[in-house]
């Protein structure tokens, strides 16, 4: 029961009304035993700075951040860890004796969910959909792990070119490559592709028709992950799995990230196993 001792973890957003992060973070703060909750903001981008500061003054432990805050989650950090650092992009913020600390842990949580579906990232040609706070930290986790190439795709083709001018001058890849996000491009070169990784909202709920990838880019040589966890099976995943494409969803990521924000903001580890479980319930019901 919360009272006037609760302490609490907050997640901020935009749209935020779809996220899971308090339904699981809750279960495995009361599994736990703590007098501390998880609660959900809708923070426009205008607003986050003041948003922060105010959750600094009233004391809330710690932020987990998501679309569109990343970078200015970055920006608001006065100590970042190393790969938001080298990302510019954070989507945890500690508070820390009066001091603000951000932290990536996106890059964590995908290696992790690759890695428990038996996926290795080394000497492998990875394709990633989305340059946007995500998008990035996904592009250089993927080189730090060893991927033979990176194809970084985006929208708006200029945001690519500077992550991957970033990604050679930061970590001297010059296996790296931008472009913009059309059919053509992407038939194209997934064609070599053995990990497609989607780190762009589309396809996120209420969008659920959405892909941004056409099905007939994909190919079962293909492992394709999606970020988007809800829905649990995003359009992108459904016709991957139609062309024998190896999927990975994004709930692991996602648990993976409210792991570390419990370890990063209580020095307690959380489940991992009864987080993702109650992930899978909730978006099951929802259906
Ligand atoms: P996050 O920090 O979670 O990555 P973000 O920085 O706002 O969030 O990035 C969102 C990503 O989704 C971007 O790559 C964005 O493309 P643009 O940079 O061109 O905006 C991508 N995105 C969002 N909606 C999209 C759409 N309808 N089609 C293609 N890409 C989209």
């Amino acid at each position: 029961m919360i009272n006037a001792s609760t302490k609490f973890i907050a997640v901020i957003g935009d749209p935020i009304e779809h996220s899971m992060t308090p339904v699981i973070q809750n279960a495995a703060l009361e599994a736990l035993g703590t007098n501390v909750r998880n609660i959900a903001f809708r923070v426009r981008r205008e607003d986050f700075d003041k948003a922060v500061r105010g959750a600094m003054a009233l004391g809330i432990l710690g932020l987990m951040v998501t679309i569109p805050h990343k970078e200015a989650a970055a920006s608001i950090s006065d100590e970042l860890d190393w790969l938001a650092q080298l990302t510019g992009s954070a989507n945890l913020l500690h508070f820390r004796d009066g001091t603000i600390v951000g932290y990536n842990t996106d890059g964590y949580g995908a290696s992790q969910s690759l890695k428990d579906a038996g996926v290795d990232v080394k000497g492998k040609r990875v394709a990633i959909v989305g340059a946007g706070g995500a998008g990035r930290c996904l592009c250089f986790q993927m080189l730090l792990d060893g991927a033979s190439c990176v194809h970084l795709f985006n929208r708006t083709a200029e945001k690519a070119i500077r992550v991957v001018e970033e990604a050679k001058a930061k970590l001297s890849y010059e296996n790296v490559y931008a472009h913009e996000l059309k059919h053509e491009a992407l038939k194209e070169v997934l064609k070599d592709v053995e990990i497609l990784i989607n780190a762009t909202s589309v396809g996120m709920h209420p969008n659920e028709n959405e892909t941004p990838v056409p099905a007939d880019c994909l190919h079962d040589g293909l492992v394709v992950f999606d970020i988007v966890y809800n829905p649990l099976e995003t359009r992108l995943l459904r016709e991957a799995k139609e062309v024998g494409a190896k999927v990975i969803d994004g709930v692991s990521m996602l648990v993976y990230t409210n792991v570390r924000a419990v370890e990063v903001c209580l020095k307690l580890t959380p489940s991992f196993e009864l987080m993702r479980q109650r992930c899978i319930e909730e978006l099951r019901r929802k259906i």
